[in-house]
């Protein structure tokens, strides 16, 4: 299902990646832009303003979290959907997450990733980067009923 451009485009950004740096800024994006998404996120303290999140450590620490979980994906490109089946279950009947808000937190990582990498985040690389989001989101929706 992958061409040989999409499989290295996405190991490519993903191996060069600052994970500290990009999985914090997606998820503090994402609360910022999306503030519905903060209600997940009760124990994480203050999450009262853009600065706030941007300075918590707890979202810092789980948008790497975020990332990590993404990473497993890379590592299994051709099996994502049973990659995710645990973390599906737990978004659905631990968390109880909105499977919307998937594809919210996958377009802010887009965002970050592309004002990271500038003029190298073509088209063809966005179009590889968005596919792969696409099948985590779908990944990660399927164990809802
Ligand atoms: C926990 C991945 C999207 C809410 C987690 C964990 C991972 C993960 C790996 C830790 C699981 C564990 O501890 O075993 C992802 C991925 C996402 C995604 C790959 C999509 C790209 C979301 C979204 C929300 C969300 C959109 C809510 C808006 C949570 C919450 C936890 C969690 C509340 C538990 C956090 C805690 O209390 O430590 N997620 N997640 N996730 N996720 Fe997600």
């Amino acid at each position: 299902q992958w061409t040989d451009f999409e499989r290295q485009t996405i190991q490519s950004i993903f191996g060069k990646m600052d994970y500290d740096d990009v999985g914090p800024a997606a998820l503090s994006r994402c609360l910022i832009v999306y503030p519905w998404t903060q209600r997940y996120f009760g124990n994480f303290g203050n999450l009262s303003n853009a600065a706030a999140i941007q300075g918590n450590p707890k979202v810092a620490a789980h948008g790497k979290t975020v990332l990590q979980g993404l990473v497993l994906a890379v590592k299994n490109m051709d099996n994502i959907k049973a990659t995710f089946t645990e973390l599906s279950v737990l978004h659905s009947e631990k968390l109880r997450v909105d499977p919307d808000n998937f594809r919210l937190l996958a377009d802010c990582l887009t965002i970050v990733v592309a004002a990271r990498m500038g003029a190298a985040f073509t088209a063809d690389v966005q179009g590889a980067f968005q596919k792969f989001l696409a099948i985590v989101v779908c990944s990660l929706c399927r164990q809802y009923h």
